[in-house]
């Protein structure tokens, strides 16, 4: 059998995503409300996005609120919805000094007022910063975007004749970002709860046991060594003499 190829450690994800799980049952498992969970939560957010960018990753995406998660007691999800306005506004200075561009992606309607004015105001104020893309999905569902797209693709005359995938991926929400490389989620469920169903084809998942508030350097120093010994093969047949490795091809050529 031949030997496989050696990993490359610093073989880097071009677009690293995050399903942020395990903030209620961080809470619940110390006799706190599910709010302050996602309170702690959003300090590990600010960690990830400080340590991925220092990394010079291309795209960070963030599973923040799905569409599922509209059933969730009313209660919660304006704890959740007062908190990303808050976080919008106290977070954007760093961002901007970091050169980090914002975007979220997700269906808006049924977003309080304030809150989509801050996440229109933030994408304006970011648009030409020209380091990581962060990628905030709110109100979003794998399911979602792949039927908006199809409706607007539809519209335009279902153009795409040579590269059809190509062509199509340019009406989903994350048009023009590269594919997932590396799909993470933390709280332990090996689930991709209706993430980025399209864009996550190919990606090298990876599930920790750890609720994301007690996520830290050790995780996330961790995911990109992972990610680093993985080999990737998008169907086809790696051996020795090809010198294809993980991570130096980060989409399907
Ligand atoms: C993820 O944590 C954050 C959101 C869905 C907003 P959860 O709130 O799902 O935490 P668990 O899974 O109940 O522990
Ligand atoms: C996925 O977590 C959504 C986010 C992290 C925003 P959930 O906690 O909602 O997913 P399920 O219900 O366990 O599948
Ligand atoms: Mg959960």
């Amino acid at each position: 059998m031949p030997a496989p190829n050696p990993p490359v450690p610093d073989a880097l994800p071009r677009h690293v995503a995050i399903i942020m799980d395990g903030n209620g049952r961080w809470a619940e498992s110390r006799g706190l409300e599910r709010s302050a969970g996602h309170r702690q939560g959003l300090e590990t957010t600010r960690r990830a996005v400080r340590f991925y960018a220092t990394r010079g990753i291309d795209t960070l995406s963030l599973f923040a609120f799905s569409s599922e998660n509209w059933g969730r007691p009313s209660s919660e999800v304006e704890a959740l919805f007062d908190l990303f306005v808050s976080a919008i506004e106290a977070e954007l200075p760093e961002l901007r000094e970091r050169g980090v561009t914002l975007r979220f992606v997700g269906e808006r309607a049924g977003f309080p007022g304030e809150l989509r004015q801050r996440m229109q105001d933030a994408e304006d104020l970011t648009r030409d910063n020209g380091g990581m893309c962060l990628v905030i999905a709110l109100g979003y569902g794998g399911r979602w975007d792949i039927l908006q797209a199809a409706r607007r693709w539809a519209e335009a005359g279902m153009p795409g004749d040579g590269d059809g995938e190509a062509v199509f991926g340019s009406f989903l929400a994350t048009s023009g970002l590269p594919d997932v490389d590396l799909l993470i989620r933390t709280g332990g469920e090996q689930r991709i709860s209706n993430f980025l169903l399209w864009q996550a084809a190919y990606a090298e998942l990876l599930f920790l046991e750890t609720y994301w508030p007690d996520v830290g350097d050790r995780e996330l120093e961790h995911s990109l060594a992972w990610y680093g010994r993985r080999q990737r093969r998008f169907g086809r047949v790696r051996g020795p003499s090809e010198g294809a490795v993980a991570g130096v091809e980060s989409s399907r050529a």
